[in-house]
């Protein structure tokens, strides 16, 4: 098997867009993947022998963290890139004290936030033809 050097790296937001432009709505002007409160959010990028192939951008409020437009380039999804990312990102804000952790997950995702123990709520909308549901994982404070 070749070797495969990993990294998660802090990014801008202006490099998250070239991927969330492509892997989720690519029939949309670049703007459409453009969010209002970007400047404020952290934003993180999974590099596969230095190419960002996943990406997520995390938004803190009142301690509560959510993340948004998690996506990973077609040709590296299935190969366990974006639970390493969702993963590393979940340990984060862990140490950090947030106390909860959320997404609008498309239903279809479900599945694969759940074995991040993220629980679906009663919360449930449609945008874009796509179905969502707010799912959630309460955090317990590991500091010492
Ligand atoms: C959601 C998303 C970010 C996941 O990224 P990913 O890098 O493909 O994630 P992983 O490879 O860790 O896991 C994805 C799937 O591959 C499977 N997988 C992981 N490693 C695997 C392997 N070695 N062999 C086969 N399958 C594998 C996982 O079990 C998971 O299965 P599922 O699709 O049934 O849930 C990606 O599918 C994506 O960008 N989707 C489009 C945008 C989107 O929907 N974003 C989320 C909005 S809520």
């Amino acid at each position: 098997m070749k070797n495969v050097i990993l990294e998660i790296k802090q990014i801008t937001s202006s490099e998250t867009l070239p991927i969330r432009h492509k892997v989720m709505w690519p029939n949309e002007p670049i703007e459409y993947v453009k969010l209002p409160n970007d400047e404020n959010a952290r934003h993180f990028g999974l590099f596969v022998n230095g190419e960002a192939s996943s990406i997520i951008s995390l938004f803190i409020e009142n301690s509560e963290a959510q993340f948004r437009k998690f996506a990973t380039l077609i040709e590296f999804q299935r190969l366990g890139y974006g639970a390493i990312l969702l993963k590393s990102i979940i340990d984060l804000i862990q140490k950090e004290g947030t106390r909860r952790l959320w997404c609008n997950a498309r239903v279809e995702k479900s599945k694969f936030y759940e074995r991040f123990n993220l629980k679906s709520t009663d919360e449930k909308f449609i945008k874009g033809g796509i179905e969502y549901v707010i799912m959630e994982k309460k955090i317990v404070d590991i500091r010492i």
